[in-house]
């Protein structure tokens, strides 16, 4: 709790562009709960380290995605928007839980295995031991609530483990964090291959809708999207392309899939795609415009940075203090 108010934590890579995917399955979740909770978003660049990155372009990324936060209208007076490489308590207390975390439990992580297939010639330790960081975000301001994707409940769970076992050995230390999956729109798939979620690393362009996309682009991608010869608009698993599309049409314009699919009752494909594609520009436009006007203001965004990164030190210091006493560090001499 801080000041009466539950807390909440979320973060996104600099790394890659960002897709409809990260918007409609984490962000516009933190805009609605904003307001309830005390809010930590963090750019998570030391994450982005675990695969090779340009140092000058994930410098630009990290700065761009700062911004996109704020475009997006999280207001960094009330919310906590700050880089993670800014707050040195996150390294220091995910080294204190690598040492509560099994190897076996690490190597159960979906991400690990898919990230080190396609990165084969750089399976580090640091992608090896990357959940532990993310648990060590999200424990260190003792969050109540993680609103994040499907695909990121397993990392939550096991920080839930971690949480878990250090204070059945020392006591209530951490809060145990809640993921929140919104209803619709948890995981978008690619429109090229509805099977495969949708991904800022997806090699086929066509596949992602990305954040900062031109309206003629979304457009042409939403119309080329792969579906399937059923010629009928139902929410089924049995068709995953269309299914996809009423998922986006209705995490965008705030419908249920139940009335998005009455909607377009006996209408045909040839009407849906292109209704998605006004739907989902609808919402970025603004988004895109605000990016642009808020990276001119250049001393505006670094008051930001530097306001936010004392605030995070503040609380992440208060859990590292009290973490580092319970495992027996000895006490600093003022
Ligand atoms: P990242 O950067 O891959 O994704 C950021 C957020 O976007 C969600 N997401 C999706 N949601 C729906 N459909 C999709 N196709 C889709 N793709 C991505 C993700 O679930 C995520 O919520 N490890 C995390 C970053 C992280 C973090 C944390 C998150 C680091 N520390 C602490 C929460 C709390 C990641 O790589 O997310």
């Amino acid at each position: 709790m801080i000041d009466g108010k539950k807390v909440l934590f979320s973060g996104m890579q600099a790394t890659g562009n960002l897709t409809l995917g990260n918007y409609l399955g984490a962000l516009k979740n933190w805009l609605t709960l904003s307001e309830e909770y005390e809010c930590f978003y963090s750019v998570v660049d030391m994450h982005s380290i675990t695969i090779r990155q340009d140092p000058a372009e994930l410098r630009k990324r990290a700065r761009n995605l700062l911004t996109l936060y704020i475009a997006a209208g999280l207001d960094p007076k009330k919310n906590c928007i700050y880089y993670q490489s800014h707050v040195s308590g996150h390294a220091e207390l995910a080294w204190i839980l690598n040492c509560y975390t099994y190897m076996g439990e690490l190597n159960r992580m979906t991400q690990f295995k898919d990230k080190s297939a396609k990165h084969a010639d750089n399976i580090n330790a640091g992608l090896f031991t990357y959940p532990v960081l993310m648990a060590a975000d999200i424990l260190l301001y003792q969050a109540d609530v993680v609103p994040v994707g499907i695909d990121q409940m397993q990392h939550l769970e096991l920080t839930r483990n971690i949480a878990e076992r250090f204070n059945n050995i020392y006591g209530d230390v951490f809060t145990v964090p809640e993921a929140y999956i919104g209803k619709v729109g948890a995981k978008i798939m690619s429109l090229q291959d509805p099977t495969k979620k949708m991904s800022k690393s997806d090699e086929n362009p066509n596949g992602s809708i990305y954040l900062m996309d031109d309206p003629d682009t979304i457009m042409r991608k939403c119309k080329r999207a792969v579906t399937d010869s059923e010629a009928c608009i139902r929410y089924s698993d049995e068709q995953p392309g269309i299914k996809n599309l009423i998922d986006i049409y209705s995490a965008c314009t705030g419908k249920t899939p139940e009335e998005t699919v009455q909607e377009f009752e006996g209408k045909g494909y040839g009407e849906l795609k292109p209704a998605v594609g006004e739907a989902v520009i609808s919402v970025l436009k603004p988004l895109q415009e605000e990016f642009v006007r808020l990276t001119k203001d250049k001393a505006y965004i670094d008051s930001i940075i530097k306001e936010n990164a004392e605030k995070a030190n503040y609380y992440a210091s208060k859990t590292l203090r009290k973490v580092q006493r319970k495992v027996g560090f000895p006490d600093r001499i003022r």
